[in-house]
């Protein structure tokens, strides 16, 4: 092993916000119906509170991107979301031109709210708009109309420069013309970003308890996920990683970091952060239940459930499971300054893949072919 030098990786910030209007039906990440009693004020207290346990680590790197994710943190009062900025860049200064995200949902916003988050020092918006067809919003139980979603993102495109799209494909009786449809709608709207994420039935979610008829068979979902990929190389779009899609110059640099193993502080209910230290790299888990999480933070100061070093033997997978994600794959010295392992350590898994024609043949990238990207999870577990 060759100690990896932390001032050499990229520092993220992740802070999440888990209340919605309501829960959607198809959701697995960690949130709520919001309760009518929600302090947001209150919330944000605890979270940089939270934040703080990270002090005195990161060895003053600034940070390169912020994302405040959820749930849908553009429930969040702009002051609230100000003043969230402003204490997080007081513990972690943000470089000069960070990337500042925030999640919206198209039925909780408007241009004076857009404004709002702007001068609050928001520069990136995704905006989950999920499909741009009314009967598709009501199967996903979405709380807002085609005609909102529309109206959200000419919005967007008015206050930000910069935002993105979430979009879903082989939805309940979707059929190709329609994902056509939507990919061209997106593209109208002048999006920097599109992502376009296949429906999954996730366990525990109302879905898998009453899944919705006519899901698309695997067939006809992989014709939609072509189907969106050429429409939107076609529209000028580089699908740079599985589900993202981007102008030339708007890759999400936040995500681009998760991707290439870069390190990121997390705060608030459930967030996950990863950090290099001197002995090794720590993984720390907030506790789940925004409520469990409130009250640990209110009696310990602190949101931790679980913290533990990634032990050597896990970080070839976890580094693939995230820089195979990238259609143009990383160097392969990349393998080494992130994880501290000899690129040797994983040499007979790239050298089976590259024979088996999963991973480009170039020895100094790692790049998963077409067939890779087909084989994706496969791929992934070789590094197992
Ligand atoms: C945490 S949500 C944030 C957006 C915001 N809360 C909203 O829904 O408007 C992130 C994105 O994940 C995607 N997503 C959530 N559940 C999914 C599922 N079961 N299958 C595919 N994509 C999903 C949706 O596109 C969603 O916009
Ligand atoms: S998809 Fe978005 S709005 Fe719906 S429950 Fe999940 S986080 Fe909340």
């Amino acid at each position: 092993m060759s100690p990896v030098r932390p001032a050499d990786l990229p520092l993220s910030l992740y802070l999440h916000w888990p209340w919605c209007v309501r829960k959607c039906p198809y959701c697995d990440f960690n949130s709520h119906a919001a309760p009518r009693s929600l302090d947001a004020e209150e919330y944000v207290d605890l979270v940089l509170r939270d934040l703080k346990n990270w002090a005195g680590r990161t060895s003053g790197r600034p940070l390169s991107s912020v994302f405040i994710g959820g749930g849908t943190p553009s429930l969040m009062p702009p002051e609230a979301l100000g003043r969230l900025l402003e204490g997080a860049d007081r513990l972690f200064p943000f470089e000069a031109g960070c990337e500042v995200t925030l999640e919206a949902n198209p039925g909780t916003v408007d241009e004076v709210r857009f404004r709002g988050f702007r001068a609050a020092g928001v520069n990136r918006l995704s905006l989950g708009v999920q499909s741009f067809m009314d009967e598709k919003l009501r199967t996903l139980g979405r709380i807002h109309s085609s005609a909102e979603a529309l109206r959200a993102a000419h919005h967007a495109a008015d206050v930000f420069d910069n935002f993105n799209l979430d979009l879903m494909f082989a939805l309940p009786g979707e059929t190709l013309d329609e994902v056509r449809r939507e990919v061209e709608t997106a593209v109208s709207t002048g999006a920097a970003h599109l992502s376009f994420y296949q429906l999954t039935i996730e366990a525990g979610t109302a879905f898998a308890k009453r899944t919705p008829e006519g899901l698309p068979d695997e067939d006809l979902s992989a014709d939609m996920a072509d189907a969106v990929a050429s429409g939107l190389e076609a529209a000028g779009f580089e699908h740079y990683e599985v589900s993202g899609y981007a102008r030339p110059g708007r890759r999400c640099r936040h995500n681009l970091n998760y991707w290439t193993f870069g390190d990121y502080l997390a705060a608030g209910a459930g967030a996950h952060g990863k950090l290099t230290e001197p002995g090794g790299i720590v993984r720390e888990m907030r506790i789940l239940s925004p409520a469990r999480w409130r009250e640990a933070v209110l009696s310990t100061g602190s949101g931790v459930d679980e913290a533990h070093a990634v032990p050597a033997e896990d970080l070839p997978f976890e580094f693939m499971l995230n820089a195979l994600r990238l259609a143009e794959g990383v160097p392969a010295s990349l393998f080494e300054a992130r994880t501290g392992l000899l690129l040797r350590t994983i040499e007979p898994a790239l050298s089976e893949l590259r024979a088996g024609g999963f991973l480009a043949p170039d020895p100094d990238l790692i790049r998963p072919t077409a067939r890779g990207r087909a084989f994706l999870s496969d791929v992934q577990e070789a590094f197992l």
